[in-house]
């Protein structure tokens, strides 16, 4: 053979050729980009890690949160189901191509938004993203039909579903920043 010797390492003697080595590492290097391009879209879900500092959990009045059911269960259930459970299959797209209403407890993602998020939600309504009718997926709520109180007590009704995790990480958005929503209107809208 008139391989130069010193022009390569020599194999390691347990590898076998030297075609199979390079076809594994590409293979390898092929899965890091997989790992690399999903990356960010499930880092897109933050965690719901407890924080190192915990913040303090303010108590929910039981009266506040019982007439926030009661709200709930009038305006909202038909949709969101009885125990706020979400539809049947919310995670399913409709005939119409709309995600049906999600759940409000543990199970949803609710308890990622803070308080004035599901405020801004229940006022302007939302929009399926891939609803491109006129009309909102879930209708707004304006004052005439519900007051602010009714929307905090209905907060406050969400909260007590929530494990004291998904509270504390709901607390903590609560001291964020505001983060602005993109408005529900901006597309197709009126
Ligand atoms: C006509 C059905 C309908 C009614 C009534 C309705 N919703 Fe919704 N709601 C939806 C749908 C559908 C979505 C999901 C829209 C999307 O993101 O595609 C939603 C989403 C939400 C979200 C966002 C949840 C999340 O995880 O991001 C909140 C909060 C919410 N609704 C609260 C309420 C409250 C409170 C009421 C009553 C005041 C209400 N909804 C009434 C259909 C409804």
């Amino acid at each position: 053979m008139g391989r130069a010797a010193g022009a390569r390492p020599p194999d390691p003697p347990q590898v076998g050729s030297e075609t199979v080595h390079r076809r594994a590492s590409r293979s390898l290097a092929l899965g890091l980009l997989l790992v690399v391009a999903c990356g960010p879209a499930i880092s897109a879900q933050p965690a719901a890690r407890p924080s190192p500092t915990p913040v303090p959990l303010p108590t929910l009045d039981p009266s506040q949160v019982s007439h926030g059911r009661e709200v709930y269960v009038q305006h909202c259930a038909s949709c969101h189901g009885a125990e706020a459970q979400g539809a049947p299959d919310w995670q399913q797209p409709d005939a119409r191509g709309d995600l049906p209403a999600p759940p409000h407890d543990d199970t949803g993602h609710t308890w990622r938004h803070s308080d004035t998020q599901l405020s801004e939600i229940m006022r302007g309504g939302l929009r399926d993203q891939f609803n491109k009718t006129l009309e909102l997926t879930m209708p707004p709520f304006q004052t005439d039909q519900l007051s602010d109180q009714e929307i905090s007590d209905m907060v406050a009704y969400f909260k007590s579903l929530w494990s004291p995790e998904h509270r504390q990480f709901q607390e903590e958005q609560n001291r964020r920043p505001p983060i602005p929503m993109p408005s529900p209107n901006a597309e197709g809208g009126r």
